[in-house]
């Protein structure tokens, strides 16, 4: 049996729908953490993080400053320095196993600092990731994905706009052939007219079947795009929301997230 998320539908195959979050309550769980306490060092950072991720689904991670969302992610592949509690991909524990088998499992990290190699063109960056989990998008795949990365394919890393190298960022992962992809702060710092722009990339992977676990500080950037949120405090979700009740819930949200 093989539980890699890579053997889900192939993405010239996958259909054009859009799941609901009643519809994503009856798919299978791509993740699912149970009670995960995560530490660096001595600090006792995640406090019982309990949340799921239905395939298909786009669901947000908010929070303030410090609460444990980046952890969270973090936690899920495997680079904090101690971690317990239940971490299922595809129904598989991965609990005790290293990042590269969880990166091989067919999940993609992409850290705020974006990771992305600066001395190396854009398309150099494009051709260096492994294909983790097979069935990566080609190069040609990526840029009839985001022409923009197309036009500047001979660009040095540095030399690209902050909005590229986060396009170069997601793109990268998506080389990669994951199919659940963990995105931290993917809209942060960028123009509202680029932050438009990865709206639309979200969309379009969330139609090609992707599952996206997205941590953001901007609710405006995930209002019209996630299935779910989660409000996450002291390394905890205090707060549980569905797309339905977002809009009578702003008061609410509000208070957790409001400065
Ligand atoms: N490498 C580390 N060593 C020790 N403590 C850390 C480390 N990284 C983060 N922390 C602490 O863990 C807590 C949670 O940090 P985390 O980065 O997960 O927060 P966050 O919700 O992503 O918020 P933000 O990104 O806005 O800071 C914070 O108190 C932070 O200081
Ligand atoms: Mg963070």
């Amino acid at each position: 049996m093989t539980t890699s998320l890579a053997l889900s539908t192939p993405i010239s195959a996958a259909t054009e729908m859009g799941p609901t979050a009643a519809a994503a309550a009856q798919r299978r769980q791509i993740l699912a953490l149970q009670d995960v306490h995560a530490w660096y060092g001595e600090s006792h950072i995640l406090h019982g993080m309990t949340l799921s991720v239905a395939e298909g689904e786009v669901v947000s991670l908010l929070g303030r400053n410090g609460g444990g969302r980046t952890t969270t992610l973090r936690a899920i592949m495997g680079l904090v320095d101690r971690r317990k509690g239940s971490i299922r991909i595809a129904g598989a524990e991965v609990i005790a196993l290293p990042p590269h088998r969880i990166a091989r499992l067919g999940v993609g990290y992409c850290p705020e600092e974006r990771g992305i190699f600066a001395s190396l063109t854009c398309e150099e960056n494009l051709r260096l990731p492994p294909s983790q989990a097979g069935g990566g998008m080609s190069v040609d795949e990526i840029y009839a994905l985001l022409p923009n990365l197309a036009e500047r394919r001979k660009t040095q890393g540095t030399r690209l706009s902050g909005g590229e190298q986060q396009m170069l960022a997601i793109a990268r992962v998506l080389r990669t052939g994951s199919r659940l992809l963990l995105l931290d702060e993917i809209s942060e710092g960028l123009a509202p007219v680029i932050v438009d722009r990865l709206l639309e990339l979200i969309t379009r992977l969330k139609s090609l079947n992707y599952t996206i676990l997205l941590v953001e500080q901007n609710t405006h950037f995930v209002e019209d795009l996630a299935d779910r949120h989660f409000v996450v405090e002291r390394g905890q979700v205090v707060l549980h929301v569905t797309a339905a009740e977002l809009a009578s819930s702003a008061e609410l949200l509000e208070r957790y997230i409001g400065v």
